[in-house]
C-alpha cells in the first residue's frame, strides 16, 4: 500500500468535516494547516454557509482567497459548529491548541459554538496531554511575572520568539507541567495575573474528533466514550 504521508491525513480529515457544516449557517473556522484544507475543501464543495467566522488573520486571508464570507462574531447569535485542528487531543477530546498562536480567538469562538468538530491526523492523538509544549498568551509586560509563576507550577516556561498574537500579547511555551487534570491546570494557570489565555481545551473539549489514519477517517463522538 502507498505510504499516506501526514498532508494527506490532514486533507481526509478536513474533507470529512464537511459532513458537519450546516447549509445556510454561520460556520466557526480555526487556524492552522489541518484548518487550511477543511477551507480549501469546503470552498470546492457546493455547501453554503452564510458566513463563517474567523480565528486569525491567517483563516480570515483564506476565506478571502477562496471568496467565502467572513462575519464577526459580535453579528452572529446562533453558531452550531466550529470546526478546528489541534496540537494534542486525549480520549476525553481534551485538547492542547495554539502551536499556531491563535488561542485565545480559537476558545472564544469554540465557547460560542454548539458543536466544536476537531479534525486531526493520527499523530495528534495521545494517551497523556503534555508532549508538546503548552501555549499560555500573556500581556508583554507581565511575561517575567508570569514566567516565574508557571516555574513554581512545575514548568518550563519558553517566550516563542518573534511572536506577537492577532491581539498584541506574546507567547509562553510551557514544558513539563504536570497535566494529569487537565480541566484543573486550565483554570490555575488562567488565574494568573497577566496571563490572558492558555492552549487546554478542557472546560471545552471537542464533541467528535474525525481522526485520520492511513486506514481512513475515524469518528470519536464524546458522548461514546
Ligand atoms: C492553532 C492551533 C491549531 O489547531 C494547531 O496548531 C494544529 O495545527 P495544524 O492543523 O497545522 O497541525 O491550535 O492555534
Amino acid at each position: 500500500m502507498a505510504k499516506v504521508n501526514q498532508d494527506d491525513l490532514k486533507r481526509q480529515a478536513a474533507q470529512k468535516a464537511l459532513q458537519y457544516v450546516h447549509e445556510n449557517e454561520y460556520l466557526g473556522i480555526g487556524t492552522g494547516s489541518t484548518v487550511q484544507f477543511f477551507i480549501e475543501a469546503l470552498a470546492k464543495s457546493d455547501i453554503q454557509i452564510k458566513g463563517a467566522v474567523t480565528t486569525s488573520r491567517a483563516t480570515s486571508e483564506a476565506l478571502a482567497h477562496y471568496g467565502i464570507t467572513e462575519v464577526s462574531l459580535n453579528e452572529v447569535h446562533h453558531l452550531p459548529v466550529y470546526i478546528d485542528g489541534a496540537d494534542e487531543v486525549n480520549h476525553l477530546l481534551q485538547m492542547i491548541k495554539g502551536g499556531g498562536g491563535a488561542l485565545l480567538n480559537e476558545k472564544i469562538v469554540a465557547s460560542a459554538a454548539d458543536m466544536f468538530v476537531c479534525i486531526a491526523d493520527e499523530s495528534k492523538y495521545v494517551s497523556r496531554l503534555g508532549h508538546v509544549p503548552l501555549p499560555v498568551e500573556v500581556t508583554e509586560n507581565a511575561r517575567s511575572l508570569v514566567a516565574r509563576q508557571l516555574v513554581k507550577m512545575g514548568g518550563e516556561p519558553e517566550l516563542r520568539l518573534g511572536c506577537k498574537t492577532d491581539h498584541g500579547n506574546v507567547i509562553l511555551d510551557v514544558r513539563h507541567l504536570n497535566l494529569n487534570e487537565p480541566l484543573k491546570m486550565e483554570h490555575q494557570i488562567n488565574e494568573i495575573a497577566g496571563v490572558v489565555e492558555n492552549g487546554l481545551f478542557a472546560a471545552r473539549p471537542a464533541d467528535v474528533l474525525l481522526l485520520a489514519r492511513a486506514s481512513g477517517v475515524v469518528e470519536v463522538l464524546k458522548a461514546q466514550i
